[in-house]
């Protein structure tokens, strides 16, 4: 955590299970970066109330996800793991940054029209304030570096532009931050419709793949996975379904493109799916174990994370007290 290191911050929503999409967009390279980077990782269930959750649900979910942060490498000694709500500095900088945001700005994330066309009957300010939250987030710990999937860029270019108003007006307070997008892997499709994102609310079953789920279950979801009637395995852009398919098998076996497709050539589905199957279920099977044991220990998950909110909020503080001298607050 020295000063000189670059930060690194992001963040994954309790609002469900997390899905392979989740594991190959951006948690997988969480903890690439642990030596050299100062990284910091947080559960945002703020974030996550933005749409109705219930209760015990969000509560077992948070620990779980800080769970598998820790499944998938992370170690709370090299990275700060902390959930949300336990840094009321996100809070208090949300607020000020709403101020420097344009109704209009806001009005144009596309996250914001999605979800509000699918919660058409709880359309709350929260939701339409969620970019903000975000970049509150991200500005607080004069992030560098932001690891998401694709689906997060319009929120760190609205996270920058609100950076960049604050630093016009009162001189230099925030670092830029810039996003870290994975080659590969940063929109991983639905199974059953892959010209749509893999997402953990979606409503069919079969559409995702969760880093929980039995192996038998993910056999079974990849043998139904939707692909396209010519048989070629092949990536290309008229092939959504087995490009999809193909990034995973890819990505699972740490295989090039090339070499997946010259394993295949020749082959039809009925060979590649359950391939791809299996070498998900390998890739899973030490991330749910892992997961699975933690659990078991809620006194060490308490540990990590109330120490990792002591950290975050010792660091937070340095810009928050910062932004509050600069727009005029009285200092307490
Ligand atoms: P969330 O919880 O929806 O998703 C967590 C991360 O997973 C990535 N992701 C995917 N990547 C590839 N393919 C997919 N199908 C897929 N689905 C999800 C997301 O891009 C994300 O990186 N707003 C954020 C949470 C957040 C945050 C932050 C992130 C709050 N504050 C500050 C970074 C920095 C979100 O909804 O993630």
């Amino acid at each position: 955590m020295s000063e000189a290191k670059k930060t690194i911050f992001s963040g994954v929503q309790p609002s469900g299970k997390l899905t392979l999409g989740n594991y190959l967009g951006a948690i997988r390279n969480f903890p690439i970066l642990q030596d050299e980077y100062n990284c910091i990782y947080c559960v945002v269930d703020m974030h996550a109330i933005t749409v109705r959750q219930d209760p015990a649900q969000l509560r077992k979910q948070t620990i779980e996800v800080l769970a598998q942060y820790l499944a998938c490498g992370l170690d709370p000694e090299k990275s700060t793991l902390f959930i949300q709500s336990h840094v009321p500095a996100h809070a208090e900088l949300s607020w000020v940054l709403n101020c420097y945001t344009m109704f209009g700005e806001a009005s144009r994330m596309t996250q914001f029209k999605d979800k509000s066309s699918k919660h058409a009957d709880n359309v709350n300010v929260g939701l339409f304030d969620y970019p903000v939250l975000m970049a509150a987030d991200i500005l607080l710990y004069q992030t560098e570096l932001v690891p998401v999937g694709v689906d997060q860029l319009q929120h760190i270019e609205l996270a920058r532009n609100i950076a960049q108003r604050f630093n016009g007006v009162y001189s230099d307070t925030f670092k830029m931050p810039e996003p870290y997008i994975p080659k590969a892997g940063a929109k991983i499709m639905s199974l059953a419709d892959p010209t749509r994102k893999m997402s953990k609310s979606d409503e069919n079953q079969n559409a995702f793949i969760l880093l929980m789920d039995k192996p038998e279950d993910i056999m079974r979801k990849f043998k139904r996975a939707v692909t396209d009637s010519d048989s070629r395995i092949i990536m290309s852009e008229d092939k959504a379904g087995v490009s999809n398919l193909i990034t995973i098998y890819s990505l699972a076996t740490g295989k090039t493109i090339d070499e997946v497709e010259a394993e295949f050539e020749g082959k039809g589905y009925g060979e590649f799916k359950p391939a791809v199957g299996e070498a998900v279920v390998e890739l899973l099977r030490p991330i749910r174990e892992k997961t699975e044991d933690l659990l078991k220990n809620k006194d060490y998950l308490e540990s990590v994370y109330r120490e990792g909110a002591n950290k975050a909020a010792y660091m937070a503080r340095k810009t928050l007290d910062k932004v509050y001298r600069k727009v005029g607050f009285v200092k307490r």
